[in-house]
């Protein structure tokens, strides 16, 4: 049986279902000699501001059990650089989706115009979540009201297919998913990594000089998919759903509660062509379970009776 591995995100065609997580991936290139990229469904950069940024100083990475800490808070060389010199060493025919952040909702929307029409971009990521980086106080995400007025200005601002990356660190994902489809996203990205502190009892101080962080892979896995269950029980648009992926069977779970797209984040540190091979084994997967189509694996966990 040869089994259809396309998926529509939010109006992006992919290949695949299989993506590269931001922060985790680089601007590719960095991976090329371990990977094909066109084996992806397509990979998410680095988020984007508007000019570049040098991040949080060391210590920005901790290790923590089953995963990882990091503080790095959105180093990256701007969205015009990446635009003039990494987009461009990046080989043909490989999808690109732009991810975003600014500190100010209008400086979002500025990034998000730049990107419109940049080649390979065939979507934006906006970064509403990052745990480490805040503005006024608290993430964009956590907040309806300020979630609702980044969404519509952004979706004002570009029309290419538009995902909202969410913050785990809410009391209501359902809530905050409703707000992106209320305001114009065409997809959903869930999770960002978690708000976690790890202390070293020796020195009576935090691992990380930034003392808060973001938690990812495999800890937070049970979490994420928890959470891209609620989220697609509330909205109808495409969820691609991350945290923690580390196998095909972990990407087939994200599926079936619900995501049409998954990225791969954290395990890319370990193993950086593991995308690859985790796409290539949900279609092995797929003809094992007698599925035509991974698109039909979103959505068909099993319930048990009256849930
Ligand atoms: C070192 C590092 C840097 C990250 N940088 C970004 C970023 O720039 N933008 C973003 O949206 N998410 C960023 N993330 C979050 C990941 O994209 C992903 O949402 C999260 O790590 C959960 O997936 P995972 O457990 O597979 O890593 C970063 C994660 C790590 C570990």
């Amino acid at each position: 049986m040869s089994v259809d591995t396309r998926v529509d995100l939010g109006g992006m065609q992919l290949r695949n279902p299989v993506l590269t997580a931001s922060g985790t991936f680089g601007y590719g290139t960095e991976f090329a000699p371990f990977l094909d990229l066109t084996r992806l469904g397509g990979f998410v950069a680095k988020s984007l501001t508007l000019e570049p940024r040098f991040g949080n100083p060391p210590v920005r990475i901790a290790e923590a059990p089953a995963g990882m800490l990091n503080a790095i808070s959105l180093e990256n060389v701007g969205v015009d650089a990446f635009i003039q010199e990494k987009l461009p060493a990046l080989p043909e025919g490989v999808a690109v989706v732009a991810s975003l952040f600014e500190t100010e909702i209008d400086r979002y929307a500025e990034v998000a115009k730049r990107l419109t029409g940049a080649p390979k971009v065939v979507g934006l990521e906006v970064n509403a979540s990052c745990p480490h980086v805040k503005s006024g106080g608290i993430e964009f995400g956590q907040n309806p009201a300020v979630l609702r007025e980044l969404v519509a200005a952004v979706r004002q601002a570009t029309d290419l297919p538009l995902l909202v990356k969410l913050s785990p660190n809410v009391t209501s994902i359902a809530e905050m998913a409703r707000v992106c489809e209320g305001e114009g996203a065409d997809g959903l990205s869930l999770i960002n990594s978690v708000q976690a502190l790890e202390v070293d009892p020796e020195t009576r101080r935090p691992l990380l000089s930034n003392v808060l962080g973001g938690l990812s892979g495999p800890a937070i896995r049970p979490i994420a998919l928890r959470m891209v269950y609620q989220a697609s029980r509330a909205v109808s648009i495409p969820i691609c759903g991350m945290g923690g992926i580390a196998s095909a069977e972990d990407a087939v779970k994200f599926l079936l509660c619900g995501a049409t797209a998954v990225q791969v984040g954290t395990l890319n540190y370990l193993e950086p062509s593991l995308a690859g091979e985790i796409a290539d084994g949900l279609v092995v997967y797929a003809e094992r379970h007698g599925f035509a189509r991974l698109a039909d694996l979103t959505g068909a966990l099993e319930l048990p009776e009256g849930k």
